[in-house]
């Protein structure tokens, strides 16, 4: 299925985990994609080998989100190498546990930075080459069942995802008239390097299974085929949306 051909897509954070795997799965339906990274080379050169050996195109780039320069580099290298920007999926991100009265300012700033400052002003610099060039797009943001959900221990974290979703809200209306459309995907619990400490931490994780009603844990596949089709033409109508992908975490409630 090649239901991405001729698209181009800007994924952040896509040398590792959900972004890995959007990428992969962009890039096999057709989407050339630009193929992000910020500490190691490895990753994102697995990514662009499979998207290779799948018939697609991809190209790595460093870029920090944090960093403006970076930002617009991010933009400017998908439309010099592929002529257009179509599709951007925010999904880097990064969360630092510290209970409310200990959170150090460096450590908030940085969340704040990564998951929100980086996917507004990223979404800035492509809309507007979009905007000049009259072109529709799309904007897929990859926030958590904490833009909503609370999480003890994790204060800042979701004061970035709930800032993400607020700014989807907003979005929606303003780059509705650009024939841009905005949505969010709120993972629950993902299988990903991210989750390292709970992962290995059997009584942590067999509590949390205990709350997911699908009784497993999500894979990156779960959240990828979501990006595709809100990518899709399919999607053409589909805007100011957040899509759980929780396997029914966020509605589970038990009498005891
Ligand atoms: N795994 C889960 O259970 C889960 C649940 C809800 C939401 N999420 C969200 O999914 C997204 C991806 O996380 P993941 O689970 O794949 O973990 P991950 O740690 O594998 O991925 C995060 C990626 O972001 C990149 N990144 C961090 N800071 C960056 C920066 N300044 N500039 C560019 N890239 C940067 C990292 O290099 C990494 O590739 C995050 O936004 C995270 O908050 C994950």
């Amino acid at each position: 299925m090649h239901r991405l051909q001729g698209k181009v897509a800007i994924v952040t954070g896509s040398g590792s985990g959900i972004g890995q795997g959007i990428a992969k799965r962009l890039g096999s339906e057709g989407a050339k994609v630009l193929i992000n990274y910020r500490g190691s080379e490895a990753g994102a050169d697995d990514t662009r080998r499979f998207i290779e050996s799948h018939g697609g195109e991809g190209v790595v780039l460093k870029a920090d989100v944090t960093k403006m320069d970076d930002i617009q580099n991010l933009v400017d290298t998908a439309w010099s190498r592929f002529g257009s920007a179509d599709i951007l999926v925010n999904n880097a991100g990064l969360e630092i546990r510290s209970d409310f009265w200990d959170t150090k300012v460096e450590d908030y700033d940085r969340q704040m930075a990564v998951n929100l400052r980086g996917p507004y002003f990223l979404a800035q610099a492509f809309v507007r080459r979009l905007r000049d060039a009259k072109k529709p797009g799309r904007i897929v943001n990859i926030s958590s069942v904490h833009e909503d959900m609370a999480f003890p221990g994790f204060t800042a974290y979701c004061c970035s995802k709930g800032g993400l979703r607020m700014m989807m809200h907003n979005l929606t209306v303003e780059l509705g008239p650009l024939g841009i459309t905005i949505n969010n995907i709120a993972p629950g619990a993902i299988v990903t390097p991210i989750n390292k400490t709970l992962l290995e931490d059997k009584p942590k994780l067999d509590a949390l299974l205990a709350k997911i009603p699908l009784g497993r844990l999500g894979t990156t596949d779960d959240v990828a085929g979501m990006v595709a089709y809100l990518a899709s033409d399919e999607a053409s109508y589909v805007t100011g949306a957040t899509f759980l992908i929780d396997g029914g975490l966020m509605r589970d409630y038990h009498e005891q």
